[in-house]
């Protein structure tokens, strides 16, 4: 067994959570003494399937979260939180109570989101409630947990930002819609290189400080790394802009490359903060305005150093993996 940290993941069995826990379970493993998946339900198939991968499940018990936290939380050194932000005010605090009680060494928050910190402008009316409640519960782990509190923000999913036209990207009809410029770059992550970039910080960060120079280890982690683990972590795994990817979709399904259409940003701009505008109308602004190019102002060489433990996932991956080509249809 390794004699590395322990790890809890609250919702490690969700959307994020499962690659996430996936991550620890299978190329991180060795790295670990333990993995400790929290759920409400140990009997369902992705519970399971991450129990057949070694990992230890823990059915929290609702009527008595409190002490069943308390529980969960003895004896790990690092809790990861995937929880999704529709759960009550009430459970977050709780979490964070319990995070306060243990005696890990770091905590995740549950982020995983474009770096809402830096997202908001003269022309957003208002900011979206959603943003303002992390960031008070990012303040209030901070203030009441004595060990690191790390915030990871991916970027956009390729999962969900290029797999529905939400945010312009239409791929399967060779559709595309941006605000504004369509050559302003945007950076996108796969959920499978969130989960790795969690498991490699977990690491990273609950390394004992080192007081001489340490050797580098399978791992790529290194004693004097703990130390330069920063609290907001940002991470790319791709930045490209409409006409990157609308080029790649022709490329890669054999498609004649679309013409963008584009849509007015400051008419978009000056919609926001209308009761009711929908969060994602906030992320398309942001794209437009730069504010999602994390291009340069990333940690990828922290977490992935000269990509030498894995290779980021790209937007041709991602359309070879989830659309077929014309030419096969
Ligand atoms: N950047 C993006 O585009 C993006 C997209 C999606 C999510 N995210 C972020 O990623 C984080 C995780 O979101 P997610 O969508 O992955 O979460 P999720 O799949 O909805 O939920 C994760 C797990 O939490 C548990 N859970 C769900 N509702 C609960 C409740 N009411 N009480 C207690 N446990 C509950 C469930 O586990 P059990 O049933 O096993 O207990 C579930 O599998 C959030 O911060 C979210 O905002 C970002």
């Amino acid at each position: 067994m390794s004699s590395g940290p322990s790890v809890a993941v609250i919702g490690g069995t969700g959307f994020v959570g499962l690659n996430i826990s996936d991550a620890f379970l299978t190329d991180f493993r060795t790295s670990f003494s333990r993995v400790r998946i929290l759920t409400r339900d140990a009997g369902t198939p992705k519970a399971q399937g991450l129990a057949y991968k070694g990992a230890e499940l823990f059915q929290v018990d609702e009527d008595d979260v409190h002490s069943s936290l308390d529980a969960a939380f003895a004896d790990i050194d690092v809790i990861v939180n995937t929880l999704p932000t529709t759960v009550s005010d009430r459970l977050n605090h709780d979490v964070l109570r319990a995070v306060a009680r243990s005696g890990a060494k770091v905590y995740f928050l549950s982020e995983f989101m474009a770096d809402h910190r830096h997202l908001s402008s003269p022309g957003f009316g208002f900011e979206p409630a959603e943003w303002q409640r992390r960031r008070a519960l990012a303040r209030e782990a901070r203030r009441s947990f004595r060990g690191k509190v790390i915030a990871l923000y991916t970027s956009l999913f390729f999962e969900l930002a290029m797999a529905h036209p939400v945010l312009g990207f239409d791929i399967a009809n060779n559709e595309f819609t941006a605000y504004g410029s369509p050559a302003q770059r945007v950076s996108f992550t796969s959920l499978r290189d969130i989960g790795r970039a969690v498991a490699r910080l977990a690491i990273l960060s609950a390394a004992p400080p080192a007081h001489a120079p340490a050797p580098a280890r399978a791992d790529g982690s290194t004693g004097e790394a703990a130390a330069a683990v920063p609290d907001d972590v940002r991470i790319a795994g791709a930045t490209v802009t409409f006409e990157d990817v609308r080029d790649i979709v022709a490329r890669v399904r054999g498609v004649a490359p679309a013409r963008i259409r584009t849509a007015d940003l400051r008419a978009k701009r000056a919609m926001l903060g209308i009761p009711g505008v929908p969060l994602h109308e906030y992320i398309r602004v942001a794209m437009a305005e730069g504010k999602l190019d994390l291009g340069e102002a990333n940690d990828n060489e922290l977490v992935n150093p000269g990509g030498s433990l894995w290779t980021w996932r790209s937007v041709e991956d991602f359309v070879r993996g989830q659309f077929p080509t014309r030419r096969n249809e």
